[in-house]
C-alpha cells in the first residue's frame, strides 16, 4: 500500500481528503490542531483518522523522524483565508510558504517522489474579466494569495523529473465536513437560511466566484496523486463551470433548495473586487474521471441536514470561536494558549 504524509489534515478538508483516499494508501499526518471543533463526530476516528496521527507544529518536525518515506506529501498546513493572512502576515508568510518550501527540499533530498501543494484560484485577484486560465497573468491582492503566488514560484524552482510537483488552485471550498467552516460563502448562506430564513448578501451580489465542494477536493487530490505528469511543475485549476455563480444567484439556488428563505441585496455596497471566473478545461481534459461530480441542491440539503443534526446553537454563528478560523485563533491568542507566532505555549 502506498504511503502518503498530508501536512495540516486536521482543518476543514484534511478530514474529507482521509475518508477519501483512507482505503487505498496508508496515510500519516501531522498537525497542530489549532481547530477543535466538530459537528456530528459519531465515527470520527474510523472515519476521518490518519493511520498515524501526528499532533505537532511543522515549523518543529523533520521529515526523517518518520520511520517510513512517503511516496506523496500534500500539503495542506496554512493560514488558509484572506482575513487571518491580514491579521498574522508574518505567520502566513512562514508557514503558508517559507516551511513549505523547507519542507519540500528535504522530501527532494531524502528521495520522495511527489509533492502536492494545496494553492487556490484568489491568486488571479484583479487582474481582469477574462476566464483566468493557468497561463494567465496572476494579480494577488491579499497576502494570503500573495503567499501561495510565492509558494508555488518556489515549488517550481524546486522539482525536478524525480520530484513532480502539482499546485492545485483550487475554488472556494464549500459543503459539509465534520470540522465545519462558516467563514466561507456557501457554508454561510446556509446557516443563515436556517437560522434566520434569511440570506444577507453583503455585497451586491455581482460578483462571480467559483466554488468547489470539500468532496470533489479530495477526487481531485487523488486525482493528482496518481497521475503521472509529464511537466517537473504543473499549476492547474480545480474547480467546473457547473460551481461557477455570481453571488446573487448562489444565494436564489440554496433558498430555492431549502425553501421559505428570502435573499436580500445589499444595493448600496461597492462592488467586490475579488470577483473572477476561472477556466477549467485543463482540469477537464487531464483529469476526465476525477471532475466534480456533487450538485448544489444536493449539497445544501447534506449541509443544511448536518448543522441541524448537530443541535449546535448557531444563532451568532459569524462570531464563533469554533468555526470561523480567525476569531478561533485570536480566541486562543486571548486565554495565552498560543503565542504571537502561533506557537502552543506548554
Ligand atoms: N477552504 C478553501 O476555500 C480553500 C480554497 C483554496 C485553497 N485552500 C487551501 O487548502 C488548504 C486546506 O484548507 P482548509 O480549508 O482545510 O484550511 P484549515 O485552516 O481548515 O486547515 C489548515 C490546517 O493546517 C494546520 N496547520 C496550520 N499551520 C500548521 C503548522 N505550523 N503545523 C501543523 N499544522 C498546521 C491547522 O491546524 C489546520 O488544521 C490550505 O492550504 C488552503 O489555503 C482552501
Amino acid at each position: 500500500m502506498k504511503k502518503i504524509l498530508i501536512l495540516g489534515h486536521a482543518g476543514y478538508i484534511g478530514p474529507v481528503v482521509i475518508n477519501h483516499l483512507k482505503n487505498k494508501y496508508y496515510i500519516c499526518g501531522v498537525d497542530t490542531q489549532w481547530f477543535k471543533a466538530k459537528i456530528n463526530n459519531k465515527n470520527y476516528k474510523k472515519k476521518y483518522f490518519p493511520n498515524k496521527n501526528i499532533i505537532k507544529d511543522m515549523r518543529n518536525f523533520k521529515l526523517k523522524e518518520l520511520n517510513f518515506l512517503p511516496d506523496a506529501i500534500i500539503y495542506l498546513a496554512a493560514i488558509s483565508n484572506d482575513p487571518m493572512g491580514h491579521e498574522f502576515k508574518k505567520v502566513t508568510k512562514e508557514i503558508n510558504t517559507n516551511y513549505c518550501i523547507k519542507i519540500a527540499k528535504e522530501a527532494k533530498k531524502l528521495g520522495v517522489k511527489k509533492f502536492i501543494f494545496a494553492s487556490s484560484c484568489s491568486i488571479y485577484g484583479a487582474a481582469g474579466n477574462a476566464k483566468k486560465k493557468e497561463t494567465h497573468k496572476i494579480q494577488p491582492l491579499t497576502d494570503y494569495a500573495k503567499s501561495k503566488v510565492i509558494s508555488e514560484k518556489k515549488l517550481e524552482k524546486i522539482s525536478s523529473k524525480n520530484f513532480k510537483i502539482i499546485s492545485l488552485r483550487f475554488a472556494t471550498a464549500a459543503g459539509y465536513s465534520p470540522k465545519l467552516r462558516l467563514d466561507l460563502v456557501f457554508n454561510d448562506f446556509v446557516v443563515n437560511s436556517i437560522t434566520k430564513k434569511e440570506i444577507l448578501i453583503l455585497s451586491n451580489g455581482e460578483p462571480w466566484r467559483p466554488l468547489i465542494h470539500v468532496n470533489d477536493m479530495a477526487l481531485s487530490i487523488e486525482w493528482a496523486t496518481e497521475y503521472n505528469s509529464k511537466k517537473n511543475f504543473l499549476a492547474i485549476n480545480i474547480g467546473s463551470d457547473k460551481w461557477t455563480f455570481k453571488i446573487k444567484d448562489l444565494a436564489s439556488k440554496i433558498a430555492k433548495s431549502l425553501g421559505k428563505v428570502t435573499v436580500k441585496l445589499n444595493k448600496d455596497n461597492q462592488p467586490d473586487k475579488r470577483s473572477y471566473t476561472v477556466d477549467f478545461s485543463l482540469f477537464k481534459k487531464i483529469a476526465k474521471n476525477f471532475q466534480p461530480r456533487e450538485n448544489l441542491k444536493n449539497a445544501t440539503k447534506v449541509l443544511a441536514k448536518n448543522i441541524i443534526d448537530s443541535k449546535y446553537n448557531f444563532k451568532n454563528f459569524r462570531n464563533s470561536k469554533k468555526f470561523i478560523r480567525l476569531k478561533t485563533l485570536k480566541n486562543l491568542q486571548e486565554r495565552k494558549l498560543i503565542n504571537k507566532r502561533l506557537f502552543w505555549i506548554k
